[in-house]
């Protein structure tokens, strides 16, 4: 009879044995690649020490195809929780050295685990996808293992933050698994998603094209949308999805955590006053003033290669997180578009969702005229920035810097939408439309067309018609735009606002 000392090194034995995965030579070859493996990746993202693995020995019950004969250490996936900067955090990261990192039945299950507990604590849960998706012996068995997993995802969406890492490759069904979270991150060069690969792609419509071009982290980022945050390597990427979880309360009934900042909230900043240009049709940077009104100039932009026309990020005021969608005057004159409104309105039901209070900086001339967009069907997109931010009941605060016509206006959470504080800065330009436009109708055909022209940009172009109906709180000098908007997410902080009970809104998709 074995003695217990005897199980006990039977225990590391078997401990040793998963921890190695796929074995030495595999673990080589992801590191010629350039990636880190699965272990690595969890030890770099929880805090040192912290991280418990679960279901170490779980394992494949497969027959098929000599599987029978097959261990897969650890199941081909990492599982478990610890802690980032303190705070409890849920994970699983896809082993790649073991049968590819495939996805069967028990694989899902171990990852499934994970999921329902990060609910139930109300934690958030990160994923590291490095895949070849189902695992193709499995069958029917994987297939379901990938729905229980999406079916998860979306009872967990809105409850606790899910953040999904593509560190390799992401393939077919298995894409909607991130597609499904809130936050996508890609490692450049690595990391790879598409629903059908260059091979099905050349076989069906003859088109060549590389993986990397196809579904690789920069066109994900700059292109389709479909991921919102792009890393040089698993190092970099790793450290970003910490900074990016600072700012993000673990669950939807927390608040973000505070942070000692040490900028004063009553700074004000002189250089805000002659950023603008006197002419309203010249370009500026609004990041120029996002940096400046933020605790200390920091600004974690999400989809920052996406519909750069619209910026959208995270930042604090006071210590406080705040989520800032801003139109950008110097790309595409800030216009709103297709991609504008969807990755705007993805944001700010994020927000809504986790508490986050919401600010809107101002500057856009309209929405995007053309086939391409009325085709594209800029009509449901663009109501979807209407649809959340109307829904949204978080603190809102808009500051109008200079522009803010027409549906645009609206768009940009106007006090009709629901705005709790609307700031204009004297150079604001609050209309139906801009002044040369109103002009070529109203005056048509009238001999004194310049001269009335030049009278409606006095009397129009201004935020007074605006402030005149209360539609604007109060016209501010744009140096004073930090410490006053300090002050109403004070005021604001007891918000609360009551809709009426619904199974779920209809947002325009
Ligand atoms: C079983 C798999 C596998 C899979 C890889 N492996 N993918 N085993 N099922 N899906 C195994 C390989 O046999 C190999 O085993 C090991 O993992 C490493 O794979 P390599 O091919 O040697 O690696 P690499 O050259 O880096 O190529 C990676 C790859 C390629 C591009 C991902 O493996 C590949 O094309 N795999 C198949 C992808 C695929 O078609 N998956 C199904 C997608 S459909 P050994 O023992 O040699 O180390 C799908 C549907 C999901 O996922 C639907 C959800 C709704």
């Amino acid at each position: 009879m074995a003695t217990i000392q005897e199980k006990i090194d039977l225990l590391k034995k078997k401990q040793e044995k998963v921890k190695l995965g796929g074995g030495a030579k595999r673990i080589e070859k992801q590191h010629g690649n350039g990636k880190l493996t699965a272990r690595e990746r969890i030890e770099k993202l929880f805090d040192p020490g912290s991280f418990v693995e679960l279901d170490q020995f779980v394992t494949h019950r497969c027959v098929n195809f000599g599987m029978d004969k097959k261990e897969t250490p650890g199941e081909g996936v990492v599982t478990g929780y610890g802690t980032v900067d303190g705070r409890l955090v849920y994970a699983f990261a896809q082993d790649f050295t073991v049968e590819g990192g495939s996805l069967g039945e028990m694989h899902a299950a171990k990852i499934v685990k994970v999921q329902k507990l990060a609910m139930k604590m109300g934690a958030p849960l990160i994923g590291v996808n490095d895949s070849g998706g189902a695992r193709i012996q499995e069958a029917v068995d994987a297939l379901s293992g990938y729905g229980k997993i999406f079916l998860q995802n979306t009872l967990a969406s809105g409850v606790i933050p899910q953040i999904s890492v593509i560190m390799g490759p992401c393939a077919g069904g298995a894409v909607y698994s991130p597609a499904l979270t809130d936050f996508i991150f890609m490692v450049k060069n690595t990391s790879q998603m598409f629903i059908t690969g260059p091979q099905v792609i050349k076989s069906v419509t003859a088109e060549e094209v590389t993986a990397e071009a196809l579904g690789g982290a920069m066109t994900h980022n700059s292109t389709s949308g479909v991921a919102h945050f792009a890393a040089e390597n698993d190092d970099d990427c790793i450290k970003q999805i910490r900074y990016l979880l600072s700012f993000l309360p673990s669950n939807n009934l927390e608040d973000a955590p505070a942070r000692e900042t040490g900028d004063s909230p009553n700074r004000m900043d002189e250089g805000l006053n002659s950023l603008l240009p006197d002419n309203s049709n010249q370009p500026y940077n609004m990041k120029d003033v996002i940096k400046s009104i933020v605790d200390n100039g920091e600004f974690y932009e999400v989809h920052a290669h996406f519909a750069q026309n619209i910026i959208t990020g995270f930042a604090r005021f006071d210590g406080q997180t705040v989520g800032i969608i801003a139109n950008q005057p110097a790309v595409m004159a800030g216009c709103l578009d297709i991609n504008a409104s969807d990755k705007s309105a993805r944001f700010i039901r994020f927000c809504d969702a986790f508490n986050i209070p919401l600010l809107n900086l101002v500057d856009v001339p309209g929405f995007l005229p053309g086939t391409g967009q009325e085709y594209g069907g800029i009509i449901r997109h663009g109501a979807k920035m209407l649809y959340a931010y109307s829904e949204a009941t978080v603190p809102k605060i808009t500051v109008i810097t200079r522009k803010a016509y027409g549906g645009s206006y609206l768009a940009m959470c106007s006090q009709d939408l629901g705005a709790d504080q609307v700031m204009a800065w004297p150079s604001s330009e609050i209309a139906v439309m801009g002044p040369a436009g109103a002009a070529n109708i109203i005056f048509r055909g009238d001999p004194d067309v310049q001269a009335k022209t030049a009278k409606y940009i006095e009397e129009f172009a201004t935020p007074y018609k605006a402030a005149e109906r209360g539609f604007v709180d109060m016209v501010i000098e744009p140096k004073e735009t930090r410490p006053r908007i300090i002050a109403a997410l004070n005021m604001l902080a007891t918000k609360r606002e009551n809709r009426p009970a619904k199974k779920h809104g209809n947002i325009p998709l």
